[in-house]
């Protein structure tokens, strides 16, 4: 009997129910492949905040690298600034842990509409690789800090002067604000190195990187010229780019055309969104922050959406799959396959499903025949 330690962070509004449900699935499947999971719950979100005070001690962080996973619901909540949880606990684990890939299939299944016209689950099933630490996300910038409030204005001294008719001399802090992009060659060459392996293991054969190279030409220049050098170690894997504009256009007209995306983050936050409902919807797109080398943590892409909380209407798919990518990060193969298609069974049958794909079932309910399918269920030889 293999054996995982796996941590949990239910978090806040539909967060503690769909997990809830990905655990009773990932029992299902334990039972059933001889897995056994010991899991160790956080209590970290909004609630606890808003309670203590405390967002996420760097002793969780300690705890959690202990652990083989994390497996989470969903954070944040109205009465919560923006910004905070998302930077102080759900960034603060993707850096800490260097989870620099942000994986997000997007696949159509059998049994599920989708919003484009004459498109079907052979049209849309390909991953989006999304870099997961740096770009916009690193977090440099300001609005207040005075010395480098001025450097910012002196850097478009003619736009805030004439245009906008800001005495740079006298202008105070907090009426701009700027944020920096970093890229880095390091950075760029493992997550894109992550995409074409992918590819290779997926039986993909092509890669297409997203950037605005055309304008954001420092950062996305960098980053197309790395994506293009790992490129050549593959041969039998065609490389090409989309600007990220032009993609979100593709995506709508002809997704059958992609297979592996590989994206600098930021556009990665944005073209996921847009991927999840050309896969059905946010309650059916699973996300892996993943550290190949270290501890991944895997989660629904959706947020906390508290105003669902506790009705059981939320659909617990995207969080089922979630927790089938993380069995695949953590080997075990067999057992994401079989919740996978456990997943494919129920959302074919269509007899139970939440009110998201048209249906009348709770969240425990599609939990349920997922762990049941589970239970009768043996993969075609
Ligand atoms: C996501 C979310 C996060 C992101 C936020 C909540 C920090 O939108 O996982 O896509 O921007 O990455
Ligand atoms: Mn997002």
């Amino acid at each position: 009997m293999t054996s995982y330690k796996i941590s949990t962070i239910p978090g806040d509004g539909i967060g503690p129910e769909v997990l809830r449900e990905g655990i009773k699935v990932l029992e299902a499947v334990g039972e059933k492949e001889n897995i056994n999971f010991e899991w160790i719950e956080h209590p970290y979100g909004a609630e606890h905040y808003l309670a203590t005070d405390e967002i996420l001690p760097d002793s969780a962080l300690v705890e959690m690298e202990k652990t083989e996973a994390i497996f989470l619901g969903a954070v944040g909540d109205p009465r919560v600034k923006p910004g905070v949880l998302e930077k102080e606990l759900l960034l603060k684990l993707r850096f800490y842990l260097d989870q620099y890939v942000n994986l997000r299939p997007i696949k159509l299944y059998p049994g599920v509409s989708c919003p484009l016209k004459d498109k079907g689950p052979d049209d849309v099933d390909f991953y989006v690789v999304r870099e997961n630490t740096e770009d916009f996300y690193v977090g440099l910038g300001d609005a207040t800090d005075k010395a480098r409030y001025k450097s910012t204005l002196e850097l478009n001294r003619s736009l805030y002067e004439v245009k906008f008719d800001i005495d740079i001399t006298q202008a105070k802090p907090d009426e701009i604000a700027y944020q920096i992009g970093v890229v880095s060659r390091k950075g760029t060459r493992r997550v894109a190195e992550f995409a074409f392996e992918l590819a290779k293991k997926k039986g993909k054969t092509r890669v297409t990187s997203v950037d605005k190279a055309n304008v954001l030409t420092n950062v996305y220049g960098l980053w197309r010229d790395v994506v293009g050098d790992v490129a050549k170690a593959y041969p039998g894997i065609d490389v090409e780019y989309n600007f990220v504009d032009a993609i979100t256009m593709w995506f709508v007209k002809q997704p059958e055309w992609y297979q592996v995306v590989v994206t600098p983050n930021m556009f990665g936050d944005i073209i996921t969104d847009l991927g999840a409902m050309i896969q059905g919807g946010m309650g059916l797109a699973p996300g892996g922050n993943i550290n190949p080398d270290g501890v991944s943590m895997f989660e629904p892409i959706h947020g906390s959406a508290p105003k669902y909380k506790d009705k059981n209407i939320a659909d617990p798919i995207a969080t089922i799959l979630a927790g089938a990518m993380m069995l695949e990060e953590l080997g075990e193969q067999a057992a994401a396959d079989t919740v996978e298609n456990a997943v494919i069974e129920v959302l074919r049958e269509g007899k139970v499903r939440t009110k998201d794909l048209g249906g009348t079932s709770g969240t425990s309910d599609v939990g349920d025949a997922v762990a049941e399918k589970i239970g009768s269920f043996t993969l075609p030889s």
